[in-house]
């Protein structure tokens, strides 16, 4: 069934070479991007057992507010340039944090998260919000997750695209 995630042990590259057309098979073009933004936040939870909240956080105006996620609740707004996620927003890139206690401004939605990888839903000039990932392991995250994280969030742009068209 298209809708199974199946995923053998092995290396994080591994794990993400196996998921990610498994998460491309998942995406329904008929659906709207918050249907399959949430089949890739709860596809990315069940192949990483290591990471505690996958999830994306969506654009308007100068604001964050939290979109499809799998974790713990999470707080619903962050302003462009706060914390881990509105810093990702506001520079349009990558925030990988090993240590989320030595962070400046990290905003601890769970007291259990150690480390985070934040990455912008970017298109061209325009960024539409963030995929935001937190471990309650340190230093989980490295380049091999940014370079798998922003392909995942290449699979959710043409869904934002087409949202925002009809919006
Ligand atoms: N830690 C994030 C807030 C969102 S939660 O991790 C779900 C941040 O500092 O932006």
């Amino acid at each position: 069934m298209a809708e199974t995630i199946s995923i053998r042990d092995g290396s994080k590259t591994e794990v993400y070479e196996q998921l990610l057309p498994q998460v491309a098979a998942l995406m329904d073009a008929g659906a709207p991007s918050v249907s399959n933004m949430a089949n890739m936040a709860s596809a990315l939870k069940t192949a990483f057992p290591a990471f505690s909240w996958v999830g994306f956080y969506l654009a308007h105006d100068q604001e964050l507010i939290v979109g499809p996620f799998q974790g713990k609740p999470a707080c619903v707004r962050i302003a462009a340039g706060q914390g881990v996620c509105g810093t990702s927003f506001a520079k349009r890139s990558t925030v990988v944090v090993p240590d989320v206690h030595a962070f400046p401004g990290h905003i601890a939605c769970d007291p259990d998260s150690r480390s985070e990888i934040v990455v912008p839903l970017l298109d061209g000039e325009r960024c539409y919000g963030v995929l935001d990932v937190d471990s309650n392991n340190p230093d989980a995250f490295d380049e091999t997750d940014a370079e798998y994280l922003r392909r995942m969030c290449q699979l959710i742009l043409p869904f934002l695209r087409k949202d925002m068209l009809h919006a």
